[in-house]
């Protein structure tokens, strides 16, 4: 086991790279940049076999270990930015307006970065390791993740297992956390249309007024997760959008309403989308109104196999000792879309502590650098483990 100070030389150029990245962000699939500059230094470490391109601007990287046979694990890190104006006045802030790496996945590709020097030079494991580097985490769908997986690279590059890891502004630096089973939520959106019929707001007797029909399924749909579903599974329903008339004196025609979905556990997305269409059109249906409604799909529970968690975990406390280490955290109700990459292969997401900066998504974070070692450090200390020759 190598512990972090043997990652110290590697953590200033890291930050270097990391820097450059957190100056330069790319939204979505377009990361064009950023994907050449990995690509760059990939090959500037002697990596000969490197794939771009799939899913537009997504890259698979093999490192081939010295240890004889084994199987192929894959390492995951994602490239792109938010649409935000940032506000961490560092001197590497970002160039563009309107743009920042506000989910550090500028440090996630330094650190794999890091990790793909070191494992160049030293190969001590059998096996194979592929550098997984993909576009368009933070997009609704199709996103860059389950992007890959559709174009084949856990077939392609016949990957066995996946491992992910995300910085955690919550968690100190030096400390890592993760859990067994679902670490994040799944997501879906939905969008209901209640249809009545307008007419002038002082006689409502003469309309079917959508916006109190609309007010009653809000409020039913609260009952959905607090009476029908079991209390020690979570599920939130949080309705966001509504859009009825523009004037005092109008009832409108119609009602638009949306929201989002999270769950843990996989069934409850079945239950909520038929759930909130059966109360919609329920209370639609009492008042002589009528209802659209679309349930999207989005990103699955991410969702930690057993086998891999505990080498995720025995990784972690060999690296930073076990009080470093919490192996149980809570989910988190957010969603990722690694999830995807876990449910074509076994696998696990590590947190890893980002300490002393501003929250996720927020203008004022800034991914802190102190966490590179730390991230590069796992990063080998796992592949040496779960390919030990
Ligand atoms: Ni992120």
């Amino acid at each position: 086991m190598r512990n972090v100070e043997t990652f110290r030389d590697l953590q200033r150029e890291a930050t270097e790279w990391r820097r450059h990245l957190h100056e330069n962000p790319e939204l979505g699939f377009q990361v064009d940049n950023t994907a050449r500059f990995v690509t760059e230094k990939l090959a500037s470490f002697g990596i000969n076999h490197i794939e771009t391109g799939i899913a537009e601007t997504g890259i698979v990287a093999l490192i081939q270990g010295e240890g004889g046979d084994g199987p192929t694990i894959a390492l995951r890190a994602d490239m792109d930015a938010l649409p935000i104006l940032e506000a961490s006045n560092r001197p590497w802030s970002s160039k563009i307006p309107g743009k920042m790496h506000a989910c550090g996945h500028d440090g996630h590709t330094a650190m794999l970065l890091g990790a793909a020097k070191y494992l160049t030079k030293t190969r001590k494991f059998k096996g194979c390791v592929a550098l997984i580097f993909q576009p368009a985490e933070e997009i609704e769908l199709p996103s860059g993740g389950l992007k890959m997986v559709e174009a084949g690279i856990m077939e392609r590059f016949n990957i066995s297992q996946v491992f992910g890891m995300h910085n955690s502004p919550d968690l100190d630096v030096g400390r890592f956390a993760l859990c067994d089973g679902p670490i994040m939520a799944s997501q879906d959106d939905f969008d209901i249309l209640v249809k009545g019929r307008g007419g002038h707001a002082a006689a409502p007797h003469r309309a079917i007024d959508p916006v109190v029909i609309a007010a009653q399924i809000i409020l039913s749909l609260q009952t959905l997760v607090s009476r029908s579903t079991d209390p020690t599974e979570a599920l939130v329903i949080s309705v966001t959008k509504l859009k009825a008339a523009e004037a005092y004196n109008i009832i409108p025609d119609q009602v638009e309403m949306a929201g989002t979905v999270r769950a843990l556990v996989p069934g409850l997305r079945d239950f909520a989308e038929r759930q909130i269409l059966a109360t919609a059109q329920g209370i639609s249906r009492a008042f002589g109104a009528e209802v659209e409604f679309k349930y999207i799909r989005s990103v699955p529970v991410t969702f930690n196999h057993t086998e891999e968690t505990n080498l995720a975990v025995k990784t972690a406390r060999d690296f930073v000792g076990s009080a470093s280490v919490d192996d149980n955290i809570r989910a988190r109700m957010g969603a990722e879309d690694f999830a995807y990459m876990l449910e074509a292969r076994p696998g696990a997401m590590i947190y890893v502590g980002n300490g002393s900066t501003a929250g996720l998504h927020h203008p004022a974070y800034d991914f802190n650098d102190d966490a590179l070692p730390y991230g590069i450090g796992y990063w080998v200390n796992l592949v040496e483990t779960v390919l030990g020759a």
